[in-house]
């Protein structure tokens, strides 16, 4: 059998260590514990990309909570309003709850939009939105998260949690890949 590869050689640029994580991920637990701490919320995450946060971020809070997930994503533009596709959907009845939606990354802000407002029409008390990473510059409708992880510049990433074609998820950090991996060689 041959060695075996290791993913982080596909990296170009670490963007986001593993302390910046931590520190973030510190940070945003403080603000939650001030703001929903007393509230029982339910956090949700999207999947699939949130799992890491959500596993390192529920385990930074040391107040009641529930944990849930819900897989959607959005084909929305900047003229339409948001379509959502919900392909699994949250096993909790909202109504009346206090919600944190959490992600991993605020893009175009179509997915978490969407979802802020169907939560909102289902009934919640409050809809929260948490994102571990913020990328502005690509922002296509108006939405800006309430806890923000750490605002990065116009670039592709991938790692803990985020993905290039299904892969690289389990990456510790948050980086760039080389730009060869996303141009086949011909
Ligand atoms: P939206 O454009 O804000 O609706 O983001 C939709 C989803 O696209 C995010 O939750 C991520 O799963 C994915 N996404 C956006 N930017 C990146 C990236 O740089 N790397 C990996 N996935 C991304
Ligand atoms: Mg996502």
């Amino acid at each position: 059998m041959s060695a075996t590869a290791s993913i982080q050689d596909d990296v170009e640029t670490v963007l986001v260590t593993r302390q910046d994580l931590e520190s973030a991920i510190e940070r945003i637990a403080a603000e939650l514990t001030g703001d929903v701490g007393d509230g029982n919320p339910i956090l949700v995450g999207v999947l699939i990309g949130a799992y890491v946060f959500m596993a390192d971020l529920t385990r930074a809070l040391d107040f009641p909570l529930e944990v849930d997930f819900i897989n959607a994503s959005s084909y929305g533009n900047c003229t339409q309003p948001q379509q959502l596709e919900i392909i699994t959907d949250v096993t909790c009845d909202v109504t009346d709850r206090h919600v944190v939606l959490v992600d991993d990354i605020a893009d175009s802000g179509q997915t978490l939009k969407a979802l802020v407002r169907m939560l909102q029409e289902r009934g919640a008390a409050s809809v929260r939105t948490c994102c571990l990473l913020d990328k502005p510059a690509r922002r296509t409708c108006d939405f800006e998260a309430d806890y923000v992880g750490v605002t990065i510049p116009d670039a592709f990433v991938v790692g803990y949690g985020l993905d290039y074609a299904g892969n690289h998820r389990n990456l510790p950090f948050v980086g760039i890949l080389r730009p060869e991996l996303y141009q086949p060689s011909k």
